[in-house]
């Protein structure tokens, strides 16, 4: 076997990074939001079936694709297909992984950028505003946004720019323990002030009754994103995984924390929110307004906020350094820059594009690109609904029919035939199917 010439060091590192960057915003912000705007405990199952059904296979088959060629996406396409006497055009997927993951973090970055800013208000007082005031006139602030968003794009400037051992690896060595840390407390906290009991039905007694259409493309969606599938990150961070770690055992550890933490987030909001007397479906404001207005009441308050909002802000830089890793690494791969001036290129395109995401909170509000979309919407839309399926379903349709069998049996370990053979089968059939119900689905339906 060849020595792998980039990879990380710690035995744990893949799992911390590949956790760090499925853990993000998408757990603690979105899937709180969507559970509770999808009637809780049947949009969770539904959840929990796209994980293992479409999420599981197709983690593993980007882990597969990234260590059989120890390569940046767009070469890892083209590398894995040469190798499997397929055409090189399947780079393609890898170009379109990194046009989204830039997308992305255009986007991801405004956000991070207001939770990081509550850190700070859910510290202080009111000032006699309502949270909605507040929350209003934190988006209409142009300088406000801006500064944070440059705030957060420049930490995963100085972390991307500091290499893949150097900076990734030691900050989510640093960031996941805290994040786990984090949700504890955050969970204790719902103990001890929340309803739990209700909490609890709302999120695991599912009703099917609410169950539409809608709510199982929802879920299939919010599994997509939250594993960080289809767009290279994945694949790119496998390719830095060793040899002899488990692909299967790997990918299950991380589609489970994923998963926990998720529901960890759901149990850190809702048993607060009900004892507050505040409904669960009030959509992306859910942690902004109505949350903010629980913390701002509750005992101790002023110290579970900024937790809560610290918490989010961890989550969301470890995901975004992810966002940023593939189209580095092939830029310095490639020797086009070195891997700090692409950092610093590449940041500055996601900030530059993220100021359109930015401005749709205020100046251009009123703004539509795609269809009634404005502008952080479209670009929410373009990758998440459009790009994000579309690489997921050509990963595995390419890991489930043209991949070579030989990589497939090296990176899946001997002695592992009865998980290559249910892999096969999911991968083959079941992941590109559902994919592609969710794509056109979105697509043209929603
Ligand atoms: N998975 C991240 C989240 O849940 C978002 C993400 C998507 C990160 C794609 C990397 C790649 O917030």
């Amino acid at each position: 076997m060849s020595k792998q010439s980039l990879v990380w060091i710690g035995k744990w590192t893949f799992i911390l990074a590949a956790a760090g960057s499925a853990v993000g915003l998408g757990n603690i912000w979105g899937f709180p939001y969507k559970a509770g705007t999808n009637g809780g405990g049947a949009f969770v199952l539904i959840y929990l079936f796209c994980i293992l059904i479409i999420g599981l296979p197709i983690m593993m088959a980007e882990i597969m694709i990234g260590r059989s060629s120890q390569k940046s996406p767009v070469n890892a396409m083209r590398l894995s297909a040469e190798k499997s006497d397929q055409s090189p055009s399947w780079r393609f997927v890898g170009w379109g992984g990194l046009i989204s993951g830039l997308l992305i973090l255009s986007f991801y970055s405004v956000l991070a950028g207001i939770c990081l800013d509550y850190i700070f208000i859910s510290g202080t007082d009111s000032g006699g505003m309502s949270t909605t005031e507040k929350f209003a006139s934190q988006t209409a602030s142009v300088s406000k946004l801006l500064f944070w968003h440059t705030a957060f794009i420049l930490m995963n400037i100085i972390i991307i720019g500091a290499g893949v051992v150097s900076g990734i690896e030691r900050i989510v060595r640093l960031l996941m323990p805290m994040l786990f840390v984090l949700m504890i407390v955050m969970v204790v906290n719902s103990i001890i002030n929340g309803d739990f009991a209700r909490g609890l039905s709302f999120l695991f007694a599912p009703n099917f009754s609410d169950v539409t259409p809608a709510t199982f493309l929802s879920a299939m969606g919010q599994a997509f994103f939250s594993l960080s599938l289809g767009m290279g990150s994945i694949m790119c961070y496998g390719a830095y995984m060793p040899k002899d770690e488990n692909v299967f055992n790997t990918s299950l550890t991380v589609c489970g924390l994923d998963t926990l933490i998720a529901i960890m987030a759901g149990l850190a909001i809702f048993p607060i929110i009900f004892a507050y007397g505040l409904e669960p479906d009030a959509g992306p404001s859910l942690v902004f307004i109505s949350l903010l207005s629980v913390f701002w009441d509750m005992p101790f308050g002023n110290f579970i906020g900024p937790v809560f909002f610290i918490l989010l802000s961890v989550a969301a830089l470890s995901s975004s350094i992810s966002l940023l890793e593939p189209s580095v690494a092939f830029l310095s791969e490639e020797k086009i820059f070195s891997r700090k001036s692409a950092s610093i290129i590449l940041g500055l395109i996601a900030w530059f594009l993220g100021i359109g995401s930015l401005l749709s909170f205020n100046l251009w509000s009123e703004v539509n690109i795609i269809g009634d979309l404005n502008f952080l919407n479209s670009m929410d839309f373009l990758a998440n609904q459009f790009l994000m399926p579309l690489g997921g379903m050509f990963v595995a349709i390419f890991a489930g029919w043209f991949l070579s069998t030989k990589i497939i049996k090296e990176e899946l370990e001997p002695g592992q035939k009865k998980i290559f053979i249910v892999w096969r089968f999911f991968i083959k059939f079941i992941s590109p199917t559902l994919v592609a119900l969710i794509f056109i689905n979105q697509l043209f339906f929603s």
